[in-house]
């Protein structure tokens, strides 16, 4: 989705800008641009495509714009308008510049009104819009802020916008009503703002987010916050930031999505550390408190979700069922809020969402709210905006997850979810308390058993990379498992199609027979995830079938499961077998390190693009 940097102070803002669009890139765009204040007037660069793009185009006046301490960028992700360098944003109209997120609903007629006024908008979007109305406000007397303000009242939607003018240089207004903004004072004086907190950090830790209908105007001597609708003075909290911007650098990997499916022994830790008592052994001392009540209380548990996270919430269902003994629902947000579903009293609906940004989850959850149902939120971002809307929340302590892919967010997902079950099957009678135990035991040497099992020189990496080789050029692939197998087999499908972008379907082993067994042949391959569980004699059955047809047959199993293996063309081992166990419901995690670094690996061989896929963004904050 779209990024927003700006900045104001006494630092070379060019610098803060283009760095601040590049930690911000992770998100998906396909347009770029600057504005910076140099003297008086305001000078903007900008072009469809990538970012380098950009700092190409200013290479001939780097010496006159490195002077300008205040600027605004942008990253585009084109909703309404093609992604033209004429669309990208800043857009200037007369002495004002802006950039925005979001979209204007009543662009059309606010169009028409501009037109009708004797206004000629050139770009096709509606951004561009939202500086004639600061401009005739201008033109009336008012500030830049006051302008801001009453031309903001004028759009409806949810966006934000970030504002400059050439009549008050070195002034900068932000405007936050639902696409997010995060602002923060320069500790050498001055101000920030982005559309997250990720271009903040390397210059402070200290950062505010801001609510809706919160107006931010930044100058070299701070920032103040108003009221949009009233102008009075508000007071935001300050939040700390613990995310280093070291961290968030490569660390000499050739791709985030490579770091961060490493980072996943490191991730499961963190999350543990952020949950689990390790002297008690009991859960939540550390989190959110209330959260802990709605669940012990909650009758029934609808898991909301889109995307990888949809998966980490079927692979929930298992285990809350299982072990929590509760009844729970996994509905797709964009589904579940259109279909005027029955909520009975008791029910918590638990929005689950590695970006804490999803449109249609956030959505869900508004419309939960406003019928008494009580919320809950498992996010990876502090200060999103399903963090701060849900009635409690539990974070996943991934750190920042920079590529597109969810890998390390996923994995955290899913570990927050057997704490829930482990507890909540404890309190409600269903698990001793001894199996509770052991359960958590299990969870805390899961990160040392992945992080042996997950080294880049070790048997799954190459026997997966060698795979990856081998089957490049086939025409499809089909990922199959049976129980806690099979979320993690639509997992696996869906990162092989957004980043390899090869034709690939996740399914039920069992389901094969009623349809899709019609596609196999020589030409398609079969990832079968069959480790030593309950179901691995019907997963085998099933591999059997598609054998038959001549399907090229990856087995992923137990690490002595030897006649699994004589069936395969292709084997990658698990660290667990019948002599290295684990319950078999924590099979899902080191499954799914297994199907991410497949796909990794295809695509590395076909040359995509894998941390920012096409058409893809990291957060979706459009329906
Ligand atoms: C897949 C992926 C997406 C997200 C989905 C939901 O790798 O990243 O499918 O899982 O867009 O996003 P969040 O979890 O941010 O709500």
């Amino acid at each position: 989705m779209c990024g927003i940097v700006g900045y104001v102070g006494s630092r070379r803002a060019v610098d803060v800008l283009l760095q601040g669009l590049r930690r911000l890139e992770y998100r998906g765009y396909d347009s770029a641009g600057i504005a910076l204040l140099t003297g008086d007037a305001i000078d903007v660069v900008k072009s469809s495509g990538k970012l380098e793009n950009v700092e190409h185009l200013i290479d001939g006046s780097r010496e006159k714009l490195a002077a300008s301490t205040c600027g605004i960028g942008h990253t585009r992700w084109a909703t309404h308008g093609k992604p033209t360098t004429q669309n990208a944003h800043p857009h200037r109209t007369g002495h004002v510049v802006l950039v925005h997120n979001g979209i204007i609903e009543n662009y059309q007629d606010i169009r028409r009104r501009l037109v009708a006024r004797g206004h000629k908008p050139e770009s096709e979007t509606d951004s561009e819009l939202f500086g004639f109305l600061v401009l005739e406000e201008m033109d009336k007397g008012r500030s830049l802020c006051d302008a801001v303000r009453a031309g903001f009242l004028q759009i409806e939607g949810s966006c934000s916008v970030v504002v400059m003018s050439e009549k008050e240089p070195g002034m900068i207004v932000g405007v936050r009503n639902g696409s997010p903004l995060v602002a923060a004072h320069d500790p050498d004086g001055g101000m920030f703002i982005a559309s997250d907190a990720q271009p903040l950090v390397e210059y402070t830790k200290e950062v505010i987010f801001l609510e809706n209908g919160d107006l931010v105007a930044g100058s070299r001597t701070g920032l103040k916050i108003s009221s949009l609708a009233d102008g009075n003075v508000i007071a935001r909290p300050v939040t700390r930031i613990d995310w280093s911007a070291e961290r968030m650098d490569k660390q000499g990997w050739p791709h985030y999505m490579l770091k961060e499916i490493y980072e996943q022994p490191a991730a499961l830790s963190e999350t543990l550390n952020g949950i689990l008592d390790r002297a008690t052994g009991e859960p939540f001392v550390l989190a959110d408190q209330k959260g802990l009540q709605t669940l012990k209380n909650a009758t029934r548990i609808s898991l909301v979700a889109c995307g990888s996270s949809w998966h980490a919430a079927l692979l929930g269902k298992y285990w809350l069922e299982r072990w929590g003994r509760i009844a729970v629902d996994v509905e797709l947000a964009s589904e579940f809020r259109y279909r005027d579903p029955v909520l009975q009293e008791g029910t918590v609906i638990v929005g689950i969402s590695q970006s804490g940004e999803t449109a249609d989850t956030l959505a869900v959850m508004r419309e939960a709210k406003t019928r008494g149902i009580q919320t809950a939120a498992i996010t990876n971002v502090r200060g999103s905006t399903i963090s701060r809307e849900a009635d409690s929340v539990f974070y996943t302590c991934a750190g920042p997850e920079i590529g597109v892919a969810a890998t390390k967010t996923f994995l955290s997902q899913l570990l927050v979810q057997l704490i829930w079950a482990g507890w909540l099957g404890k309190t409600r009678g269903a698990l001793n308390p001894a199996r509770t135990a052991s359960l958590f035991d299990e969870l805390i040497r899961l990160p040392h058993l992945l992080e042996d099992y997950m080294r880049p020189d070790g048997v799954m990496a190459q026997t997966v990379r060698s795979t990856a080789k081998a089957l490049l050029g086939i025409k499809g692939f089909f990922f199959i498992g049976r129980g806690y197998s099979f979320p993690v087999a639509l997992e696996g499908a869906l990162k092989l199609k957004e980043i390899a972008y090869i034709h690939a379907e996740g399914y039920a082993a069992g389901e094969l027979k009623h349809g899709p067994i019609a596609m196999i042949d020589g030409n398609m391959a079969v990832v079968v995830l069959a480790p030593q569980d309950s179901w691995r004699e019907k997963t085998v059955s099933n591999l059997e079938e598609v054998k038959a047809r001549g399907a090229r047959i990856v087995g992923v199993g137990g690490g002595n499961d030897s006649s699994l293996k004589e069936l395969c063309d292709f084997w990658i081992p698990l660290p667990v077998s019948t002599k290295h166990k684990i319950d078999e419901g924590l099979l899902p995690v080191v499954l799914a390190p297994v199907v991410q670094l497949l796909s990794y690996e295809t695509a590395l061989l076909k040359g995509t693009d894998v941390d920012k896929p096409r058409n893809l963004a990291k957060s979706v904050t459009v329906e």
